[in-house]
């Protein structure tokens, strides 16, 4: 029992207790137990030697206390680090978030939103109808003549003899008398293509509302009052509106609708050519032929259409000087509305 009597073991104990004591974290109590309790350790190797109760007895208690003053150093570097911790990384829940950059509404999305409350409010429903569309829907059933220029490809996109690119939101018509039997009120809102060169007023792409009331006894006057609430809400409580004569395949009487310019209150200025008004697209009753078409009886039932530009509303409103500027999508330019 050499080893056993080259030790001084309460010596050992106490070096060893210090040393636990010191460790500063988790590795170096890790050393720490490596060295004065591992396997390799003079109270390991002395263990396996030990023969006597005595001695035995001796070197249990010692490493049982070793052991637990291990643990108990563990636990106290655990709870340490777990005050450090909750100091720390204190949330100071009072303290101001960092504020998240806010977008908002492109101004042709503001616009349509504008122009479906307007309608809601007279308990239109709104569509939002295909863009590829056929030409049996986008002109046929519009009774659009067959020289008609529109037809032709140097004004419209086509895909194909059959399908092309809407030239207007007027398909919805068509699409929802097919769909339901009248009364109607709906307004369709979306995208439209012209083959047109680009300026400051035209861009291939725009967009339309169409609006169709079908109903018994619908006639010009209940147009007229319609487009006076819309133009209204759009451009504020002072608007008129008149009609001027003009020509669509599907209306009869066809008008085109003027609004009272709301930059100048009439008097005059460039934005209304100094006439006073502002065109606002196209409108009339709807043909018999259309109510042909789609085979409703054009004795028992009118209507009216209409349909104008959500750009030159939008235009109107914030008095944009160039269209292109709301496809560019040139945030020092959007900012502002
Ligand atoms: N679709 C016509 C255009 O784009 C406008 C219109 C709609 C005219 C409804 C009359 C009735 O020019």
């Amino acid at each position: 029992m050499d080893s056993l009597a080259a030790v001084d073991w309460a010596a050992y104990e106490s070096e060893a207790a210090h040393a636990v004591a010191r460790a500063a974290n988790g590795g170096e109590l890790d050393d720490v137990r490596v060295r004065w309790l591992g396997r390799r350790s003079e109270i390991a190797q002395a263990l396996r030697g030990v023969r006597d109760r005595e001695n035995g007895m001796l070197l249990n208690g010692i490493r049982t206390r070793l052991e637990e003053a291990v643990a108990a150093r563990e636990q106290a570097l655990a709870d340490e680090e777990l005050d450090r911790r909750l100091r720390d990384e204190v949330v100071d829940v009072t303290l101001p978030g960092t504020p998240l950059p806010l977008g908002h509404l492109h101004p042709i999305t503001q616009t349509r939103r504008l122009i479906e409350d307007a309608f809601l409010g007279l308990g239109y429903e709104i569509r939002d109808d295909r863009e590829v569309e056929t030409v049996e829907y986008n002109f046929d059933k519009l009774a659009f003549p067959p020289t008609h220029p529109a037809r032709s490809p140097r004004a419209t996109l086509f895909f194909d003899d059959t399908r092309l690119l809407r030239t207007e939101t007027s398909p919805s018509q068509i699409r929802i008398l097919e769909e339901k039997a009248p009364p109607i009120y709906m307004v369709s809102i979306g995208r439209v293509y012209r083959r047109d060169a680009i300026d400051a007023t035209h861009f291939p792409i725009f967009h339309q509302f169409e609006g169709l009331a079908v109903d018994r006894k619908i006639t010009l006057a209940d147009l007229k009052g319609t487009l006076l609430h819309v133009m209204r809400a759009l451009f504020g409580a002072e608007r008129r509106v008149r009609f001027r004569t003009h020509y669509f395949p599907f209306t009869e009487p066809s008008i085109e609708p003027d609004v009272s310019c709301g930059i100048c209150e009439g008097a005059g200025c460039r934005t209304c050519k100094f006439t006073g008004w502002l065109e606002m697209g196209g409108a009339g009753t709807v043909d018999p032929r259309v109510f042909e078409n789609v085979g409703l009886d054009p004795d028992e039932w009118s209507g009216f259409a209409f349909g104008c530009g959500v750009e030159r509303v939008a235009q109107l409103r914030h008095d944009f000087p160039d269209i292109r500027a709301l496809w560019e999508g040139d945030l020092r330019v959007l900012r502002q509305f």
